[in-house]
């Protein structure tokens, strides 16, 4: 199973997101990784639909919007509509999880489901056949640069075990913390889409910490 590599904007130059994407494609990343945070589900706030459209233009790589809003289900047309190809909300912040996989899967879109550090498993099992993706938050989402909680290993493993005893195909994400020294296990454990901030637009090389990050997690180089 190929990894795939979404760098994550939020650790990127805002005043600069032309040439964070261009690091992103001279790196050969898959997709990218566009944090979008609403002061009230998260402290932090950043983005919405209008800098997700510009985005779209300036790119052909996939935009990944993961969505830390409250009530997304009230603003997911504006994100479709800016260009998002893959979208994840936070089952923590929506009464209506189908209903938004549903409006975004009728949109042409990946649909995702994102999960906080405490929250189980379990709340994505009656959404396996609506989900494309699911993203595991190794850390407490808000910021980028936080510390890899390295239970989300075992979270990535048992969540990978579920889906596959329901038949589901979802592939999954792993948000937070993640870099050259963790990619490895969570490759093993099932993960396939490694979002990256810090380890990539943090590092002097950003191009070529896609290309690190990506050989760290083949299955070759594990242990
Ligand atoms: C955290 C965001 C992450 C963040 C990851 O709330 O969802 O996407 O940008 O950044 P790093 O890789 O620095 O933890
Ligand atoms: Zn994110």
């Amino acid at each position: 199973m190929r990894v795939r590599i979404a760098p994550s904007l939020l650790s990127a130059d805002f005043a600069r997101l032309a040439e964070a994407l261009a690091v992103a494609e001279a790196g050969g990343a898959d997709l990218v990784h566009v944090d979008v945070m609403d002061g009230h589900f998260v402290p932090n706030l950043t983005i919405g639909p209008p800098v997700v459209r510009a985005l779209r233009k300036a790119t052909r790589l996939p935009l990944d919007v993961h969505l830390m809003i409250e009530r997304p289900e009230a603003t997911l047309p504006e994100y479709l509509d800016a260009g998002a190809d893959w979208i994840s909300v936070h089952v923590e912040a929506t009464c209506h999880l189908q209903r938004c996989l549903d409006i975004i899967r009728r949109a042409g879109a990946k649909a995702g489901a994102a999960i906080n550090p405490a929250t189980p498993t379990l709340a994505l099992s009656d959404a396996w056949t609506d989900l494309d993706y699911s993203v595991v938050m190794s850390v407490n989402p808000g910021w980028g640069g936080q510390p890899f909680l390295r239970t989300s290993i075992e979270k990535v493993r048992r969540l990978n075990a579920e889906a596959r005893a329901a038949g589901s195909r979802l592939s999954i994400e792993v948000d937070g913390g993640v870099g050259i020294d963790n990619a490895s296990a969570l490759a093993e454990a099932g993960a396939e889409i490694l979002v990256a901030g810090t380890a990539i637009y943090g590092a002097g090389d950003p191009a070529g910490a896609i290309g690190q990050l990506r050989e760290a997690a083949r299955p070759s180089v594990r242990a």
